[in-house]
C-alpha cells in the first residue's frame, strides 16, 4: 500500500509552483500519491504565505483544525513550508508543537531527508537556510499537467521594497543556469506543452551566461521562443526597475510573447512609491507603459496595488486612481497594505484610519473591475487565438480556453482540440471570463 500526500497551497503563483515540486519530490521519495482530503493522508503539507497578515493567521487556524488527525494517527507526518515556515522556524514548534517538519521555500527538495529523520529520532526536525541553487540539481525532472507549465526561472528577491517579507523568506534573487532552463522547458514541449510561463519574483532580474556570454532576461527569451512547440510564452512577476528597452524590444520582436505583461506598479503617488522603496517614479512608471504599447500596440497590462501605505493622503490615492485610468490597466490586484513584521514600514507613522483605507481598496476595485470588464466588452466580436486548456469547469460538455491577455473563453468544441492553439470569435463578455465560438465549427 502506498501513502498518500495532501498539499494545501497558501498564497502567490510561485507557491504553486513550489507545491508540485513538492509533490513531484515525494512521489520519487516515498512514492506518495495524492489525497483526496487531508481525513486520508499519511503526509499533510501546508504550504504556506506571509505576505500579508490574514494569510498568515490562516495557517494556525488550520493547523488547528488538523490537529486531531495527528492525536488519533500518531504516524501522520505534518509538515509547514512555505514563507510563515522561513520565517517563525522553529517558533512554529511553539504555537503548535504537532507539526513535524518545518522547511522554507529553499530546502523543499530536502522533505524527504526531513521526514525521514523525524522519524528516526522522534523529533521535529526544522530547516529553512537559503541553500544557493542546489534545489533545482535536486528536483525530478518537470512533468507536464496540461498545455500550459510554470518554469521557474530566478527565486528570491533583493529588492527589499519597504513593505515586503518576500526577501526575508525566499532569499535573495538567484538565476537557475540557461541549460538547465531551456532543457526543462525543451522537457515540457516533448510531453506536448504548448505553452509556459517563465517564473520568479523578480523574472526580469534574470542573468546569466549563454554561450559564454553574459546574457539577460531578454535574451533569454529569445532563446526560449526558438524551442519548437512552444507557440506562446508569458513571464510573472517583472520589475519596473528591470525593464529595459531591450526586453521591451522583444515584445515588438517575437510573435510568441503573450500580449500581456504583469507590472506591479502600488501606488501612483511619487511620495509614497519613494517611502516604499520602489525606485522608480510615477513618470518612469507611465513611459514604460507608453514604449510598450508603442512596440506592441495591442498589449494588456495588468497590475498590483497596495492602498493604505503609511501616510497615504486623499492626495496620493487620488493619484492612483488617476494613474490606473489612465494607463487603463487590465485584470488587476489590489490589496490593502498590511503591516509585516520586521519590514521597515511597519515602523513608520500611520494615521490614517482603517475603515477611509477600505473604503479607498474599495473604490480602487471598482474602478479596476469596471477598466477590465471595459476590456471583455471590446473583445465582444473580435477573432482571438487561444490555447485549449481542457473541459470548462462549470460545464464539462463544453469547452475552456486561455486568451493572450488571459481570458477563460468557455465554447462549444470537439476533445481534439484540447491542447491545441485555435482562433475564436468571442461572442460574450461575462463578469470573469467570456463566451466564444469555434470558428472550426460546421467545418
Ligand atoms: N515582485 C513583485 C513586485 O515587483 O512587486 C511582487 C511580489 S509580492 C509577493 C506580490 C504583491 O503582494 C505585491 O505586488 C504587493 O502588491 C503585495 N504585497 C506585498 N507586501 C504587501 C503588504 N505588506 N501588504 C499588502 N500587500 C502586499
Ligand atoms: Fe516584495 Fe518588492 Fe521584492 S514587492 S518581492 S520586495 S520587488
Amino acid at each position: 500500500m502506498t501513502g498518500k500526500l495532501f498539499i494545501r497551497t497558501f498564497g502567490c503563483q510561485m507557491n504553486e509552483y513550489d507545491s508540485e515540486k513538492i509533490a513531484a519530490v515525494l512521489a520519487e521519495a516515498e512514492g506518495l500519491a495524492p489525497a483526496a482530503s487531508v481525513d486520508e493522508a499519511d503526509v499533510i503539507v501546508f504550504n504556506t504565505c506571509s505576505v500579508r497578515d490574514k494569510a498568515q493567521e490562516k495557517v494556525f487556524a488550520d493547523l488547528g483544525r488538523i490537529k486531531h488527525l495527528k492525536r488519533a494517527n500518531p504516524d501522520l507526518m505534518i509538515a509547514v513550508g512555505g514563507c510563515v515556515a522561513s520565517q517563525e522556524g522553529g517558533a512554529i514548534l511553539e504555537r503548535a508543537p504537532y507539526v513535524d517538519v518545518v522547511f522554507g521555500p529553499q530546502t523543499l527538495h530536502r522533505l524527504p531527508e526531513l521526514l525521514e529523520r523525524r522519524r528516526a529520532s522522534g523529533r521535529p526536525q526544522v530547516d529553512v537556510s537559503f541553500p544557493e541553487i542546489e534545489k533545482f540539481d535536486r528536483l525530478p525532472p518537470a512533468r507536464a499537467a496540461g498545455p500550459a507549465a510554470f518554469v521557474s526561472v530566478m527565486e528570491g528577491c533583493s529588492k527589499y521594497c519597504s513593505f515586503c517579507v518576500v526577501p526575508y523568506t525566499r532569499g535573495p534573487e538567484i538565476s537557475r543556469p540557461f541549460d538547465d532552463v531551456i532543457a526543462e522547458i525543451a522537457g515540457l514541449a516533448a510531453q506536448g506543452v504548448k505553452e509556459v510561463t517563465l517564473l520568479g519574483q523578480n523574472v526580469n532580474a534574470w542573468r546569466g551566461e549563454i554561450e559564454g556570454e553574459a546574457a539577460d532576461f531578454a535574451e533569454l527569451l529569445r532563446y526560449v521562443a526558438e524551442i519548437g512547440d512552444i507557440g506562446r510564452i508569458r513571464y510573472t512577476t517583472s520589475h519596473p526597475r528591470e525593464f529595459t528597452q531591450r526586453l521591451i524590444d522583444v515584445h515588438a520582436e517575437l510573435p510568441g510573447l503573450a500580449a500581456h505583461v504583469h507590472l506591479p506598479v502600488q501606488s501612483g503617488s511619487d511620495r509614497v512609491l519613494a517611502a516604499m522603496k520602489r525606485g522608480y517614479t510615477a513618470l518612469e512608471y507611465r513611459a514604460i507603459i507608453r514604449r510598450l504599447r508603442k512596440a506592441k500596440p495591442d498589449l494588456s497590462i495588468s497590475s498590483d496595488f497596495i492602498v493604505g501605505f503609511p501616510g497615504e493622503t486623499e492626495a496620493d490615492f487620488a493619484a492612483t486612481l488617476a494613474l490606473a485610468a489612465e494607463l487603463q490597466f487590465d485584470g488587476s490586484f489590489s490589496f490593502l497594505y498590511s503591516a509585516r513584521p520586521g519590514t521597515p514600514a511597519a515602523e513608520m507613522e500611520d494615521a490614517v484610519p482603517l475603515a477611509q483605507k477600505q473604503q479607498r481598496l474599495q473604490r480602487l476595485q471598482a474602478q479596476l473591475e469596471a477598466q477590465a470588464h471595459a476590456v471583455s466588452e471590446a473583445m465582444v466580436g473580435t477573432v482571438q487565438q487561444v490555447l485549449v486548456e481542457g473541459p470548462s469547469r462549470r460545464n464539462p460538455a463544453e469547452l475552456a480556453a486561455r486568451t493572450a491577455n488571459n481570458r477563460t473563453v468557455n465554447f462549444a468544441g470537439g476533445g481534439e482540440l484540447v491542447g491545441r492553439f485555435t482562433d475564436l470569435r468571442i461572442t460574450e463578455a461575462r463578469h470573469h471570463s467570456l463566451r466564444g465560438e469555434s470558428l472550426d465549427a460546421g467545418r
